[in-house]
């Protein structure tokens, strides 16, 4: 018998990659998702008929009830969130809605129809930043942007759901995905696509901040591995070990694609811009099994090539 996953966000970047995935292994889905600018149904065109869909906004608590009491998932993988930064420091309120509204209307519905586990992605980004060392699950909460508050939020309350109901609740944070569909205004497929269009790639200050750039099949491979080894109550951290410079990774692609580093344009800095995120994963690996196995340099090959590969996607999305 096949476990019924729940899956939200499932047309976003992430939750796509997961379900290529999960559904090849012994899983059922029902995805739910807003398709909001970030949402996109061509990700899932792969697997077609094989998952039930519903475009609902995970803040309407009637609709997500009425799901929760047809489809009686065993399992919630909960990736729907608005997730960029610089989105949020312009305006949060579509943050706060879906980030922190939304993750407690779906605790709410898991608790009342007895969901058996409810894995929360969460982000590196709830830490804070941190110049040296790492940071481990037990690190304090310190986020710095709105849409990291948002995220730290909805840790909070599902702890506390954790804590006061003995919800089957888990956390994952993974560090900075990248991959193949991601929307272009994260940096990777930006600096692609506005070199495909031969124009500047925008680059914060001197592009000195620090990320722990982590392959998208690697994340979602660890989403299920949690999914089926995970411990109840427990967080995990997601990282890859891959720490690179964005001016690096910048300077990386234009290689790869044979263009001049005149391409880059420095502007001002995102306000409140965090220096560096780094995560131990030991945990994971050691209670999972799990661990990266594409380095940062194959997995901007592989990513590079994908967008040659769908231009004309990756072109009609990229608004600047
Ligand atoms: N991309 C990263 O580098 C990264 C790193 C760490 C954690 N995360 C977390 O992983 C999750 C997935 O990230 P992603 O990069 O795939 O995001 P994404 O922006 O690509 O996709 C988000 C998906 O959620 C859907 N959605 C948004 N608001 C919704 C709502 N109110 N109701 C229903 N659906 C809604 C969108 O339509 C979209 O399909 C997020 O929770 C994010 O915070 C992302």
């Amino acid at each position: 018998m096949k476990t019924k996953i729940l899956v939200t966000g499932g047309a976003g970047f992430i939750g796509s990659e997961f379900l290529r995935q999960a559904l090849g292994k012994s899983y059922k889905a029902i995805v739910v998702d807003k398709l909001t600018y970030a949402g996109d149904l061509e990700r899932l065109k792969e697997i077609d008929g094989k998952y039930r869909f519903y475009k609902i906004d995970i803040c309407d608590k009637a609709k997500i009830d009425s799901i929760f009491k047809k489809e009686r998932p065993e399992a919630v993988i909960h990736f729907a969130a608005e997730t960029h930064v610089d989105r949020s420091i312009k305006d949060a309120f579509s943050f706060i809605e879906t980030n922190i509204k939304g993750t407690f209307i779906l605790l709410d519905a898991s608790r009342k129809y007895k969901v058996k586990k409810f894995i929360h992605i969460s982000t590196d980004e709830v830490y804070g930043d941190i110049e040296k060392g790492r940071f481990s699950e037990n690190s304090a909460l310190k986020p710095n942007s709105p849409y990291a508050a948002s995220k730290a939020a909805a840790d909070l309350l599902l702890k506390a759901y954790i804590r006061t109901y003995s919800f089957p609740g888990i956390i994952v944070r993974p560090s900075n995905n990248y991959g193949p569909w991601q929307y272009p205004e994260k940096l990777i497929p930006l600096a692609v696509s506005q070199v495909l269009r031969n124009k500047k790639i925008p680059v914060y200050a001197k592009g000195k901040n620090i990320r722990e750039w982590l392959y998208v099949q690697d994340c979602a491979k660890a989403i299920i591995k949690v999914l089926e080894k995970g411990r109840i109550g427990e967080i995990y951290n997601i990282g890859s070990n891959q720490e690179r410079q964005n001016i690096a990774v910048v300077k990386d692609i234009l290689k790869i694609l044979g263009k001049k580093e005149n391409l880059i344009q420095f502007v001002k800095d995102r306000p409140g811009h965090d220096i560096r995120y780094r995560l131990s994963s030991g945990k994971i690996t050691k209670e999972t099994g799990w661990r990266p196995s594409v380095n940062f340099e194959q997995g901007l090959k592989y990513t590079l090539n994908w967008c040659k590969e769908h231009k004309e996607w990756l072109l009609t999305r990229n608004l600047r």
